[in-house]
């Protein structure tokens, strides 16, 4: 007898079971204290300024095992920036030996004490949105907007939608997962009630979704359209200029939609706790790419001098470069694709139809009642080196064989990467890296560096087996 599945309700509050945190008081007095010992530093340092913890930890509505304190110091807008300078110096005395400074855009260390995850970020303390001045700044009216409106019910709503989003990859606004964040989420409870409502709204979703909570644009929605661009928009509450989905990529929200349908047909807890992925062994990899019978071409460097949102920005954009490339010249692409650990190592992966074209490639000119046209065509390349075979007449019209340029994708991305590839839009710091260095091998050649690093074994397991981990028959319930 088939065992009989959860229904959608247990799994449901299964999990808010599981992310709703058991250490919350230690996380808070543990927060508590560093507010306090850190603007007792910042004070007799001569700051001034005021520390507040702000994001999930100051919402309640952080997962179990993902904690991560925002610790904000805000000084007067009256200030200049360079206080944040001052402000981050002290802030590394405060912590002494352990930390990183790692910023794109607006400067922040991360430090771990005592287990806990901490960002410090500085920022400016503001009234209203229309004060900004520093990309951070809006964060506590963000808070302050939450805390009064997210109930007990609703930030457990909230802990499961960012489970769910966190289980099938979709959780985070930073460009290498192209995502929702927290505060997103936030805000899709609020709009619509409870998980299960979000998931409703979202699978009959076809051109534009937009939700403009607070009423900012009261009721016009047309309006919002013609402001903003993308597919899904979530005006900020406190900012009506801001997208809060801005970051949401086109394939993410696809994603999303087609998952919120599997899920509330076949509910299951692998949504929100995928298997852990088993690498397939170096056999069972170099089986599955020779059964496919096509070309993958890895190209891989070393260290790229960028911080994470910038380094994935510039994989992106230079993958996408370099498929055009390849197609120009005419290879076919099945399939790209970028791996990263953000330190060390960089792979782009191109899967393509064959490595090699044929030696000639055939050019068509112009039909035959076009006279003008055709004269030049033969003037052009009738008895010309270039040409291998014709003119001649086929279906109406003239064609030649001439050499081709490059018949092994390979040669040809060597030939265009080695000066950094700046020329067909590799992206500059990317670029730095591949002029010091990089590597080009292709099917089972990859099986040494497979072998050696788990992580990227693991994500070209993923790559072959090419499909969303949530994605199950139907029919089957856990
Ligand atoms: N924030 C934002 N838009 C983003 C990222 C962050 O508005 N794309 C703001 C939000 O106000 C958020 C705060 O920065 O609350 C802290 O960011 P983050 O730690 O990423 O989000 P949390 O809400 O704290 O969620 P998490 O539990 O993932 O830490
Ligand atoms: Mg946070």
């Amino acid at each position: 007898m088939q065992k009989k599945g959860k229904t959608l309700e247990e799994i449901c509050n299964e999990v808010i079971r599981k992310v709703t945190p058991s250490d919350k008081e230690n996380v808070l007095s543990f927060s508590n204290d560093l507010v306090k010992n850190l603007g007792e530093k910042l004070k007799s340092s001569g700051i001034n300024a005021e520390v507040q913890v702000q994001g999930s930890v100051a919402k309640d509505t952080w997962i179990s095992g993902e904690t991560e304190i925002d610790m904000f110091i805000m000084i007067p807008k009256t200030c200049t920036r360079e206080v944040f300078t001052k402000v981050l110096e002290v802030i590394k005395g405060f912590l002494g030996e352990k930390w990183v400074e790692a910023y794109a855009e607006h400067p922040y260390i991360k430090a771990e004490i005592k287990g806990y995850k901490i960002d410090f970020v500085p920022c400016f303390k503001i009234q209203r949105a229309e004060e900004v001045m520093s990309s951070v700044d809006r964060t506590p009216l963000h808070t302050a907007f939450l805390k009064s409106r997210l109930d007990r019910k609703r930030r457990a709503e909230v802990r499961l939608l960012k489970k769910f989003m966190l289980g099938i990859g979709m959780y985070g606004a930073e460009i290498k997962v192209g995502g929702f964040s927290g505060y997103l989420c936030e805000l899709l409870i609020l709009s619509y009630g409870s998980f299960i409502r979000v998931l409703k709204e979202i699978i009959d979703w076809k051109e534009r979704i937009v939700i403009d909570y607070a009423g900012l644009y009261k009721g016009e929605k047309e309006k919002i359209k013609k402001t903003f661009e993308e597919p899904l928009v979530v005006v900020d509450p406190v900012d009506r200029r801001r997208n809060v989905a801005a970051a949401v990529r086109r394939d993410k929200l696809d994603e999303f939609v087609v998952a919120a349908r599997a899920f509330l047909k076949g509910p299951n807890k692998n949504f929100f706790y995928p298997n852990n992925t088993k690498a397939y062994d170096a056999n069972g990899v170099s089986h599955a790419m020779k059964y496919r019978q096509s070309t993958f071409v890895f190209i891989r460097f070393g260290k790229v001098k960028a911080v994470p949102d910038v380094l994935w920005g510039q994989l992106y954009k230079t993958s996408s470069s370099l498929r055009k490339l390849i197609e120009q010249e005419e290879f076919k692409v099945l399939r790209d694709s970028v791996w990263s650990d953000e330190k060390r190592f960089n792979v782009l992966v191109f899967e393509l139809e064959q490595r090699f074209l044929t030696n000639i490639k055939k050019r068509f000119g112009p039909p035959i009642k076009k006279m003008a046209e055709c004269e030049k065509f033969l003037q052009k390349h009738l008895d010309k080196p270039h040409t291998v075979s014709g003119p001649r007449i086929e279906r109406g019209r003239w064609v030649i064989e001439t050499d081709r340029r490059h018949i092994d994708v390979v040669e040809m991305l060597r030939e265009k990467l080695v000066n950094g590839g700046r020329s067909v839009g590799v992206a500059t710091f990317i670029s730095e890296s591949l002029a010091e260095n990089f590597n080009i091998v292709t099917n089972e050649e990859i099986i040494e560096f497979y072998s050696s690093n788990i992580h990227f074994a693991k994500f070209l397991t993923e790559y072959l087996e090419g499909k969303p981990k949530w994605l199950n028959s139907p029919d089957r319930t856990v």
